[in-house]
């Protein structure tokens, strides 16, 4: 079997976890590694079999053995990485969220459209076996005409504040999986946001400029409403819940659990917590998404997760950043001008 060539760029957490990943897969071959503190992934890149770890990603771009490469890198990283990389002739799949700025995504994706390499955006959440089936129902018209989309997304504990700094805030942060899951089941675009947004968790939100709870409202295109609810804690573990209420009809993806064991006695009834966070709880999608992007490659095909839909999450985050600082609704044509 050709396997595809695969170079990572960041070695951080998801760079680590795609990695993992890839190295078990027998459609791919990671052949490098860079990561700006290489000399503290060596050891555990030897450990899973990658060999060539650099501290200047240019290495793998130059080198003309790789077919592909994962921007696992900072947020700040991205753009200048997949120009790069496209120019080189290299397939990309590149962390979420592409930018901080629309422009500077823009000019990315223009490289890459001029290129013409495929360039996949990790949002995972599209390859979890509950949320892809809710998706081809709404496609097969099992709900008939979508009315109410609604996604619950709440996480377990909340970052530490050298991440909050660089995150970009809970929007283009967090929410931004969020959006694209409203744009993915509904099988819309999305055309107004509006948002309520407060800092009820850790007052370093406030401190930072940003929020840890929001309740995001959608206006699609196609004429359906969507509400999103954010909380960077949820006491009780990680909070994935989605819906599309339809005119024929209602699909439900509830939480995921460790075990489906239901304890009854005299003082009520216990299940176990829903997965502690997005590793444990996205752990096959994870997989999936790798292993759909090498096929993409090896078979020809168009990745499931396109720049189109990383600019379009983005412009929605953007949005709701907007409509939280001015207190209104905003239109996603406010802000792609
Ligand atoms: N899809 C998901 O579920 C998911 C989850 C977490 C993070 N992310 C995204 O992945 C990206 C990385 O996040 P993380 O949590 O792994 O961060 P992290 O800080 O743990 O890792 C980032 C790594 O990139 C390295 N790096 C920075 N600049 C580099 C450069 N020029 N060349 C090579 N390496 C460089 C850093 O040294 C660090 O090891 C972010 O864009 C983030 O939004 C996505």
């Amino acid at each position: 079997m050709k396997k595809v060539k695969i170079g990572i760029i960041g070695a951080g957490r998801i760079g680590k976890l795609h990695a993992e990943n890839l190295v078990r897969l027998p459609s791919a071959e990671v052949t490098a590694i860079s990561d700006i503190f290489a000399d503290q992934i060596k050891e555990w890149a030897e450990s899973i079999g990658i060999q060539d770890v650099y501290d200047n990603y240019k290495i793998i771009i130059n080198n003309p053995e790789i077919d592909a490469v994962f921007i696992c890198s900072s947020t700040n990283t991205h753009t200048q990485i997949i120009m790069e990389a496209a120019k080189a002739g290299k397939h990309i799949f590149c962390e979420k969220p592409i930018s901080f700025d629309v422009e500077e995504t823009k000019r990315a994706l223009q490289i890459v459209k001029e290129t013409g390499v495929k360039l996949q955006i990790g949002f995972n959440r599209r390859f979890d076996h509950n949320f892809k089936r809710v998706q081809e129902m709404v496609k097969g018209g099992k709900v008939g005409q979508a009315h109410i989309v609604k996604v619950t997304s709440r996480d377990p504990n909340p970052p530490t504040p050298d991440y909050i700094k660089v995150s970009g805030g809970l929007f283009i942060d967090m929410a931004i999986h969020d959006f694209d899951m409203a744009r993915f089941v509904s099988g819309s675009d999305v055309e107004e946001v509006y948002v309520q947004g407060a800092v009820l968790v850790d007052p370093i939100f406030g401190d930072l400029e940003d929020v840890d709870t929001a309740v995001i409202t959608l206006k699609f295109k196609n004429g359906a409403i969507g509400v999103i609810d954010n909380s960077r804690k949820a006491v009780y573990g990680y909070d994935q819940r989605v819906e599309v209420f339809g005119s024929l009809g209602c699909a439900t993806v509830k939480n995921d659990f460790p075990n489906t064991v239901e304890l009854t006695t005299d003082e009520g009834v216990y299940t176990d917590k829903p997965k502690y966070f997005f590793l444990e709880r996205y752990l096959d999608a994870y997989v999936e998404e790798t292993r759909d992007f090498v096929n993409c490659i090896l078979y020809n095909k168009a990745v499931l997760v396109s720049g189109y839909d990383g600019l379009q999450a983005e412009l929605i985050a953007l949005a709701a950043k907007k409509s939280f600082k001015e207190g209104k609704p905003v239109k996603l044509s406010e802000i792609d001008a």
